[in-house]
């Protein structure tokens, strides 16, 4: 059984990840408005991997015994400047992200749950990949000036990617 203190910080994180899936379509409408079919379908992906992360946290919770409570999910920002302030919001948000990864390490520290930090260790990692992933697009999108043909070829490559479900370790 699941320390009580563990379960609540792991169902607020539930939440939070919902939070952020639903943040991220809210930018993938932003793009499609802006008719940038390509970034839009980043942030859907983006939102799909969101969505995988609550249920991540949802099943282990299931696991280990816990009581999962969900809670409202907070309306997001919808006011984006442009397609450079859509990603530097996201890498504010995954900073903040990872910050609560690390404090669900610090309270599984606290009471001793060596589960679930063997479990948290896949979102340190994924959230070193998050940031650096944006990281990234922001660089590219300063080169690029966000205007274009740059940005319409770059608008071609974020429609490449595809969601691919997180491995079950
Ligand atoms: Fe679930 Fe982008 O962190």
């Amino acid at each position: 059984m699941i320390n009580e203190k563990m379960a609540k910080a792991l169902n607020e994180q539930i939440n939070k990840e919902f939070y952020s899936s639903y943040l991220y379509l809210q930018m993938a409408a932003y793009f499609e408005d802006m008719g940038l079919k390509g970034f839009a379908n980043w942030m859907r992906v983006q939102a799909q991997e969101e969505n995988s992360h609550a249920h991540k946290f949802y099943d282990y919770l299931v696991d280990r015994g816990g009581k999962v409570v969900l809670e409202a999910i907070e309306k997001p920002n919808n006011d984006f400047k442009s397609v450079l302030d859509v990603f530097e919001k996201t890498l504010e948000h995954e900073i903040y992200v990872t910050s609560l990864i690390n404090n669900l390490m610090d309270v599984a520290e606290e009471v001793k749950d060596r589960a679930s930090l063997s479990f948290l260790k896949w979102f340190i990692d994924e959230q070193v990949e998050e940031e650096s992933n944006c990281e990234d697009i922001i660089a590219q999108l300063k080169i690029v000036d966000c205007s274009g043909d740059a940005l319409f070829m770059m608008d071609r490559e974020m429609a490449q990617r595809v969601y691919v479900a997180p491995s079950q370790n």
